[in-house]
């Protein structure tokens, strides 16, 4: 191909990208599988890798991120961008209505009405259709240029759609904002990597449009409506309504749920019902926005100093409510994670009662500073689980001691140890609230590899009391397990055979299963061979344990608690008792750190493994783990259900791995 050729045909793919991005982010309606847009995607990236003189700023090739940003420029506004006066009784609302009528002496007049989004306003500018400059609020007169950040939103335009007759320069102000399971998902994330989780989608939004990296705000799953023509080169539309069509037509994402209102008793009334939806949208809003409709009537009515005089937000109550910590119970999670949980004197927050909120963990109480008898502030977000914002200082209070962790669980009386910000139970499967996880864990393929024994039965199993520790599975009986669901006699014998083959197994394995914190495949590897017999392991205190090649302070302080802990110590030997026959033949380590410099990312269930478990065994062989996809990535492993990672891996052309691809590289190698 010679270069015009190229040229063309970069043209061409952008195209045909923009118009399937925004078929599928603005308008929900794609017309190609992902596969297709998969190919095209893979098109574009290879031909402009071949050519990087021809990338241009507007190439879709460029919504995974530009070279970090040493800081972020300051732009002024080329209007200041106002804000709106917010109003919460209806009475100010039909005040407001009467006084829009005195003042343009009329007897009626429309309105737009609209979700009030709760993100963060940014000023878009378009040239020419293309999408130029992009910046923050800040102070309303100058903000930041966050232009290769909002680059990376999907359901932005870089290019208005062609032949929709945009105009020449174009000013559009919209709304960033994140979905709300989008933000669970991510703060689970940031949690899993001891990281500090966002307060609320707003904050999780802001922080992640202002990154000096953009690759980062690639990584975070952003959104743009769009609701306002700041400025714009020729005629104006008559009316916000007419405005907003043009918006769509342009290719903005715009407010999908918006009524044009011919009175403020139709506005009233779209307050209503949108405050009813609120709980089951996708993302937050805390409120309407109604505007007078005519163009040539908000010009008369002009603006005040911060805001226009022919807008109002119209809130829903808040669904922040004050109330009185009782008690603060401690919760134990699967992994046996302990959450403090604050226990609450009832409140309607939003129109749910909520009476325990969480506390995250016991950084989170201290620098609260949240105590029993304190009155705090309570959120909810949509239906995220509500917590404990802040507390409020009440005059002449006298309070209680501050909160500390248990020592034991609270479930099952185990030691309670600290890896970072979290406290957990040492007690792993005996305890009731990790029984379902440590026996899951314990039949899993790395582990004693008990086939027939998933999930499922797992449950069944736990939930119908026959397994109350990972040696009543030793103990199970046919006529048992045909008491159950779904066991035939053929399925049961199946399941007694595998799990009597399964006491029969190296001591690796066997280590595996156990489920200890911070011991992998690899790492149950190197112990074995260390150690040879479960006896010796089990004798070897910190320092024995450290000098072992690979065992670091925390994999030795790991040990040390679960050995310790009379009922692990206990656990293990009734399944000895069960006829175990542990084998301490050596078994090969794949001590070399074949992985070094590689990257992986993860997305999706992953059936064998837990997350934690999969890190280890990269990190064990000298990779890292990373929680986005980036351009640096070696490997995406693929699991069920795979999120956005998996299609940003294909469109970067990231190798990926299935669960069995990935589990073969661990034990041979790459
Ligand atoms: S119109 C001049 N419409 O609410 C009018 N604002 O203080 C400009 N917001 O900071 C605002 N959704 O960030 C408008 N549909 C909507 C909105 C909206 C959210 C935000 C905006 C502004 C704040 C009001």
């Amino acid at each position: 191909m010679g270069t015009t050729d190229i040229q063309a045909r970069l043209t061409e793919l952008r195209e045909q990208i923009r118009r399937h991005d925004h078929l599928y982010y603005v308008k929900a309606r794609p017309e190609i599988s992902d596969a297709a847009y998969d190919r095209l995607f893979r098109e574009l990236l290879d031909l402009e890798q071949a050519h990087p003189e021809l990338v241009t700023p507007d190439s879709p090739s460029q919504r995974v991120g530009a070279p970090p940003l040493d800081e972020l420029k300051k732009v002024r506004h080329e209007q200041p961008m106002l804000s709106l006066d917010s109003l919460v009784d209806s009475s100010d609302v039909l005040a407001f209505d009467q006084r829009m009528k005195r003042e343009l002496d009329v007897a009626s007049l429309e309105y737009t009405a609209e979700p009030k989004f709760d993100g963060l306003s940014v000023e878009l500018l378009y040239e020419r259709g293309l999408f130029t400059r992009g910046a923050t609020r800040g102070d309303g007169t100058t903000g930041e240029d966050v232009t290769v950040n909002l680059r990376t939103i999907r359901s932005l335009p870089l290019h208005l759609l062609p032949r929709s007759g945009y105009p020449e320069r174009l000013v559009v102000r919209g709304e960033v904002y994140m979905r709300l399971d989008d933000f669970q998902a991510l703060n689970r994330r940031m949690t899993e990597r001891g990281e500090e989780a966002f307060a609320n989608p707003r904050n999780a939004a802001s922080g992640s449009l202002r990154q000096l990296d953009s690759s980062i705000t690639a990584a975070r799953p952003l959104v743009v409506t769009c609701y306002e023509v700041m400025a714009l080169s020729g005629e104006a539309p008559p009316s916000h309504w007419d405005e907003l069509d043009a918006l769509a037509r342009w290719g903005f994402p715009v407010p999908l749920h918006r009524r044009r209102c011919g009175s403020i008793e139709e506005v009233m009334a779209y307050h209503h019902e949108t405050e009813a939806l609120r709980d089951s949208l996708p993302y937050e809003i805390d409120g309407i926005v109604v505007k007078v409709d005519r163009r040539d009537w908000q010009e008369r009515l002009g603006f005040k100093s911060r805001s226009p005089r022919w807008a109002i937000a119209y809130k829903f109550t808040p669904r922040k409510e004050i109330t009185v910590v009782q008690d603060i119970v401690v919760s134990v999670g699967r992994t046996g994670t302990l959450t403090p949980v604050a226990l609450l004197k009832p409140v309607e927050v939003g129109g749910v009662t909520i009476s325990r909120a969480t506390l995250h963990n016991a950084d989170e109480v201290a620098r609260k500073d949240i105590r029993v008898g304190d009155t705090v502030k309570v959120e909810r977000a949509g239906d995220v689980i509500p917590a404990v914002a802040e507390r409020v200082p009440m005059p002449d209070e006298r309070r209680g001691d501050p909160f500390r962790m248990p020592a034991a669980c609270p479930v099952c009386e185990s030691a309670v140890a600290r890896e970072g910000a979290y406290y957990y139970c040492t007690g792993q499967s005996v305890c009731p609230a990790q029984l379902k996880g440590a026996v899951e864990h314990f039949a899993s393929k790395a582990a004693l590899n008990i086939e027939g024994l998933g999930k499922k039965t797992v449950a069944q199993l736990v939930e119908a009391g026959l397994v109350r520790s990972l040696a009543d599975l030793y103990r199970l009986t046919k006529a048992q397990l045909l008491e159950l669901d779904g066991f035939a006699d053929r399925s049961a014998t199946l399941l007694l055979e595998a799990i009597e083959r399964s006491k029969t197994v190296p001591l690796d394995r066997f280590l595996m299963g156990l489920g200890i914190r911070q011991v992998g495949q690899h790492i149950a590897k190197v112990l074995a061979r260390e150690f040879g017999s479960l006896a010796a392991l089990m004798e070897a205190d910190d320092a024995r344990l450290q000098q072992v090649q690979e065992i670091g302070p925390e994999i030795s302080a790991s040990l040390v608690s679960y050995f310790s802990e009379p009922h692990n110590r206990r656990a293990i030997e009734e399944l000895i008792e069960a006829g175990f026959h542990i084998e301490a033949k050596q078994v090969p380590v794949s001590a070399d750190a074949g992985l070094a410099g590689k990257s992986f990312v993860f997305t999706g269930g992953l059936a064998g493994f837990t997350r934690e478990q999969a890190r280890q065994l990269v990190e064990e062989r000298g990779g890292q783990v990373s929680s986005s996809v980036s351009k640096k990535t070696s490997y995406v492993v693929a699991g069920a259900d795979p999120g956005s990672k998996l299609a940003q891996a294909h469109k970067l052309g990231i190798r990926v791995l299935s669960e069995e691809e990935f589990r073969r590289l661990m034990e041979e190698g790459a």
